[in-house]
């Protein structure tokens, strides 16, 4: 490799972890819950507000700023030879419903400062660097995750979908981005698609969200693998009723079928015998959710993940005939059981893992490789680009909660690495 406008010394590189908290701090401002919480639904008015902070700064960083039909944010710094294959790094703003101010948000604002760091060390890079924030890695709002992300690499069933998808309130994804500024004038989405072979790398900087880098007291995860995820929407209908007047004998309880599916999801899970196996129910509606009154309908949507696919597959078709014999034992209707995605895992690229690793040994931080067990935009970047992720520590391994919580050093340590290994694939 050659190295021609290398920093001389790695340790310029310097991050303002000063700003780079009150970024984190400001942006968790937007917010549709009161702190320490963080709820950012997508194209919601604090999402575009984000959406604004996050492209002035990408415009402070001198990067050039574009954005898609969907509202993926590209900035970027381009290199002395242009043409070439860029290098990319980004991650998420959206956050679920109660959550924290770090997931996401460290892997975005952690690239632009990543830029920074770069920039003033002198770097010019030879590919052009480009940071992306990307559109809803989080279900929250269409029950889709990694929306932006997916899209990108060119799913058309997601396309094809996103044309009748609706959220919770009959709001069309198409009004919804329009409200936020996007999808003008567009109905086919496929103008989001990129092709295979735009980057020479993708890199994810993100908290572990899993106790071990904390417990172990190493300051960088080096990501091998991400988990294979997949969602399920089920629906069971029944008659409903008076809750004193039907007896037990005439019931068709849609709610009693549901609890009995979330049941039967453990024991499927808990059957795979791998401690790598997990399911959810994070989401359990009963109609019409009166306390006198039997549910006549329930809704479940069902997260369950593996690092191994076929034995997450089998999770699912377990799940399946139980839902189809608790309908039958309990005379109620399945009226819906919809996979929503079942995703395969994603492999790091041999290439980005070296230069993760070389970056944090050249940074004297203790790393080690690990998996992901949660989900990322990384696992679609996967199918268009060379893909690696850079987890660092995060409290007790908190998130998808309002105390998560990462320190500036640990943050530091983690934007150095990621501005190393930028700087090393820039130069590949
Ligand atoms: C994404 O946030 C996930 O659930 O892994
Ligand atoms: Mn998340
Ligand atoms: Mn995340
Ligand atoms: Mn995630």
């Amino acid at each position: 490799i050659q190295e021609p406008h290398f920093p001389n010394s790695l340790s310029l590189l310097s991050v303002d972890t000063l700003s780079l908290q009150k970024q984190i701090d400001e942006l968790s401002t937007f917010s549709d819950t009161p702190a320490p919480s963080v709820t950012r639904i997508l194209y919601s008015e604090k999402d575009v507000l984000a959406r604004s902070f996050i492209k002035n700064l990408m415009g402070f960083a001198g990067l050039s700023v574009r954005e898609d039909a969907v509202g993926n944010i590209f900035g970027r710094w381009d290199g002395y030879e242009p043409e070439l294959a860029a290098v990319s790094t980004g991650s998420h703003i959206d956050a679920i419903p109660y959550s924290g101010k770090y997931d996401g948000v460290v892997g975005v604002l952690g690239a632009i400062e990543a830029i920074n760091v770069l920039q003033r060390s002198g770097f010019k890079p030879k590919r052009s660097l480009e940071v992306i924030m990307f559109t809803s890695e989080e279900p929250t709002r269409f029950g889709i995750s990694c929306l932006g992300s997916r899209l990108m690499a060119g799913s058309e069933a997601l396309e094809k979908a996103l044309k009748k998808t609706v959220d919770s309130k009959n709001i069309s994804f198409l009004d919804a981005a329009r409200s936020a500024g996007y999808a003008k004038g567009e109905e086919d989405l496929s103008s989001v698609f990129l092709k295979k072979g735009i980057y020479s790398a993708f890199v994810e900087l993100h908290i572990e969200q899993g106790p071990i880098l904390e417990e172990e007291g190493i300051s960088i995860g080096i990501v091998t693998a991400i988990a294979a995820p997949a969602s399920i929407k089920v629906d069971f209908e029944g008659n409903g009723g008076h809750a004193g007047a039907v007896l037990m004998p005439n019931r068709n309880d849609a709610g009693l079928a549901a609890a009995e599916l979330a049941l039967a999801v453990e024991k499927h899970v808990l059957d795979s015998e791998s401690i790598d196996t997990v399911g959810t129910v994070g989401i359990l509606e009963l109609h019409p959710g009166a306390i006198n009154s039997i549910p006549s309908k329930s809704h479940l949507e069902i997260d369950t993940r593996d690092i191994d696919e076929d034995r997450r597959n089998t999770v699912i078709e377990k799940i399946h005939h139980s839902a189809l014999a608790i309908a039958q034992k309990r005379d109620v209707k399945l009226s819906e059981f919809k996979i929503v995605n079942q995703d395969p895992p994603a492999l790091s690229h041999d290439s980005i893992i070296k230069a993760m690793e070389a970056s944090s040994q050249e940074l004297n931080l203790a790393h080690k490789l690990m998996i992901s067990r949660a989900y990322h935009d990384s696992l679609f970047m996967a199918r268009i680009s060379p893909m690696g992720m850079i987890f660092i520590p995060c409290y007790k391994g908190y998130s998808h909660k309002p105390e998560e919580f990462s320190s500036n050093e640990d943050i530091a340590n983690g934007v150095k690495v990621l501005a190393l290994t930028l700087a090393k694939l820039s130069l590949y």
